[in-house]
């Protein structure tokens, strides 16, 4: 144990330890908001830090969608009756091996405890959509993305006197103290690295789906590892929090089970990275040529049949009617322009052909099975009974007659993680004796979101419990403090000089910018500037005026003060 500040019970100085703040919560995503606002709703007096390695906080969250929430207004307003006893009942079917204490509390609180929560906080759940997994609708969305969530939680927690944002700070480790944590930091613009102290620490930082290293060593021992894996996850979602919690031998559970979709495109302008396909219009073949499921199946059956594959790709084949029903996300250049140029026209991503043999020719598939498949499924349609997969009747079955025809080669593609750091019903991390780590707490998606999902994540079942577990350890985190030997440092002095404080900038001073000037910024490809490059090349392409987001209360350079953060907030939607 490395003691930095602290004493030892043998000669023990009678003060107190000072530290920066009572709680440090690391990560800014969903869970880690909700952690931060929970434990700073405690008292003006419980002082926080959230800690981000991005200059912007929200996580996946903003690029996600729904929320599982039970019984809401909504749900009353459009005539479906839900409960807990019957989410409870849903959730412990489809995800198998959930941890029923875990379910039983999200059943319980979600409505008061997340929905009423963020509707409290502007938060306005105004569609509902049916899904496979559930008896009653109960995936909630608001507006569009979660980034109308992110906006409002963000509004509150910048109007938060006794909460500090501290970003652009990438945690590597933790130093375990006596009666203290050390959360050793390092800027990813400037390089330097800190410390800070507090009594209780809040690890949200997200699973570990872009980090394909642990995602393959823990691959189900049942299935074999993809030859080609592509990356369908956040940029930060590498599991840093796992590795983070190591100097606490902690106790890992449900690695193995992991959110893997099957239909990822590889990006064009990076090969690493899926976009996210669907076709309902399609026919799905394998290597074989031949189908292999019913393609109008829950994701569940679709998923796992196409993991058992031999080789584990396949192909979307759909005519020029069924290229209208072609969706494509994951990507913020996305649009019909270049879903024309660089995923249709690109020879390497789509096979064309006008007739079904020269479509197999090129795309590499058998020249005598892919037309007899077509075929097979044109005749099937044309008798209205899928006498191989029963996609119809049910779903529909368009024949494909109408050249120009299409062959798009899919892979596995990471997406959520169903496992992660054990957690106790206080949002306390256990070890691998059992044992809750006094002072250790995690929520959110590090936690595999603590077993709710089992071994299949359902929808909404990420977002609505990060906000539960966040919530929790927060509680428990600032009661923790509150019993705690320390007190956090009389004036509020975040003392890292990677604090981004309003103290340490000048307001006013930072120079304004034109257009030019941020191509030459944009080409610099600078550490720690990715969701700066990101964002303004959509301003770019999309010719934006900078003062469209940048007004008179924050000119185009960071935001710094508190006011200049509130005017950032409402940009956002521009792009998410
Ligand atoms: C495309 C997509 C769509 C999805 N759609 C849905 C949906 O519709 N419904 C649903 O319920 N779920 C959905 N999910 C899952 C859901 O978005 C996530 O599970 C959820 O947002 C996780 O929240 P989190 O706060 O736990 O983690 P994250 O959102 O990953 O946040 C973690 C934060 O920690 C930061 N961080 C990471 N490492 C460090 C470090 N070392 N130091 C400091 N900071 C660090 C990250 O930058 C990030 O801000 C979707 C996921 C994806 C990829
Ligand atoms: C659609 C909204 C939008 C428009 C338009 C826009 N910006 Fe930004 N700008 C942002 C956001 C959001 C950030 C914060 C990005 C971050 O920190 O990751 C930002 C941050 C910046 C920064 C600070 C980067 C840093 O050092 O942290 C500069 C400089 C900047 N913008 C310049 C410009 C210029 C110049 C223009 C016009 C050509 C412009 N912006 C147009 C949204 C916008
Ligand atoms: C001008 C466009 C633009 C604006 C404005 C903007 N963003 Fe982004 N943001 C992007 C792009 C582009 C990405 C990268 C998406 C990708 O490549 O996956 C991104 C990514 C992110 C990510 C990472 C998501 C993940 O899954 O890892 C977060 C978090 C984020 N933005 C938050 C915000 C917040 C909060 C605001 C408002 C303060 C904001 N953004 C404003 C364009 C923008």
């Amino acid at each position: 144990m490395l003691l930095l500040v602290a004493c030892t019970l043998a000669a023990c100085d009678p003060e107190p330890m000072r530290t920066d703040a009572d709680i440090i919560v690391v990560g800014a995503g969903i869970a880690g908001l909700s952690a931060a606002l929970e434990a700073s709703g405690a008292g003006a007096d419980t002082r926080v830090i959230l800690i981000e390695t991005s200059s912007m906080p929200g996580g996946h969250a903003v690029q996600a969608g729904g929320f599982a929430l039970v019984g809401t207004p909504l749900q009353e307003k459009k005539g479906h009756a839900d409960s807990p006893e019957i989410a409870y009942r849903d959730l412990m079917a489809w995800g198998e091996d959930a941890d029923p204490a875990w379910v039983r509390l999200f059943a319980d609180r979600s409505r008061v405890d997340i929905h009423d929560w963020l509707t409290a906080l502007g938060v306005n759940f105004n569609i509902l959509l049916d899904t496979p997994e559930t008896t009653v609708p109960r995936f909630h969305f608001a507006g569009g993305t979660a980034v109308n969530v992110i906006v409002p939680m963000l509004r509150e927690a910048y109007g938060r006197k006794n909460l500090r944002f501290v970003m652009n700070a990438r945690v590597d480790d933790l130093i375990d103290l006596d009666g203290a944590i050390g959360v050793r930091h390092r800027n990813t613009r400037t390089g330097k690295s800190g410390v800070l102290l507090a009594p209780s620490v809040i690890l949200a930082t997200g699973g570990f789906q872009s980090n394909l290293e642990v995602v393959r060593a823990h691959w189900p021992v049942a299935l074999a590892a993809p030859e080609r894996l592509l990356i369908g996850a956040g940029h930060n979602a590498t599991g840093d929090g796992i590795s983070i919690a190591q100097a606490y031998d902690v106790s890992l559970h449900r690695m193995d089970h992991q959110v893997t979709f099957i239909n990822g495109l590889p990006n064009p302008r990076d090969p690493t990275r899926g976009l996210h396909v669907t076709n309902p219009a399609a026919l799905w073949v394998d290597a074989s040529g031949r189908r292999f499921v019913n393609e109008a199946a829950d994701s569940k059956q679709t998923e796992a049949a196409g993991l058992a594959l031999t080789p584990q790709t396949h192909w979307l084949i759909f005519d020029a009617q069924g290229r209208r029903k072609l969706r494509l996300r994951g990507a913020p250049w996305l649009n019909p322009k270049t879903i024309a140029n660089e995923i249709l026209g690109d020879p390497d991503t789509t096979h064309r052909a006008d007739t079904i043999a020269a479509l197999a020719v090129v795309a590499g598939l058998p020249a005598a099975a892919l037309p007899a498949t077509v075929d097979r499924y044109n005749r099937f349609v044309a008798a209205g009974r899928d006498e191989d997969f029963q996609r119809f009747p049910g779903a529909d079955g368009v024949a494909l007659t109408t050249p120009p025809y299409f062959a798009m080669q899919l892979f596995p593609m990471t997406r959520k993680s169903l496992g992660g750091l054990t957690i106790d019903l206080q949002g306390r991390v256990v070890d691998d004796t059992g044992q809750a780590i006094d002072g250790l707490y995690a929520a959110g998606e590090l936690t595999g979101v603590a077993g709710i999902n089992g071994s299949h994540g359902g929808s909404g079942t990420f977002l609505a419990p990060s906000v539960l577990t966040g919530r929790i350890a927060g509680a428990s985190a600032a009661t923790y403090a509150k019993t705690s030997n320390t007190v956090s440092r009389a004036t509020w002095s975040v003392t890292s000089p990677l604090a981004d404080t309003p103290a340490n900038h000048t307001t006013g001073a930072v120079p304004l910018l034109t257009a030019g000037q941020l191509e030459t910024l944009l080409a610099a490809d600078r550490s720690g500037y990715w969701h700066f490059g990101r964002a303004h090349a959509v301003v770019l392409e999309r010719k934006y005026t900078c003062t469209r987001c940048h007004t008179h209360g924050w000119p185009t350079g960071p935001a710094t003060t508190t006011e200049q953060r509130l005017v950032q907030i409402e940009s956002c939607t521009n792009c998410h």
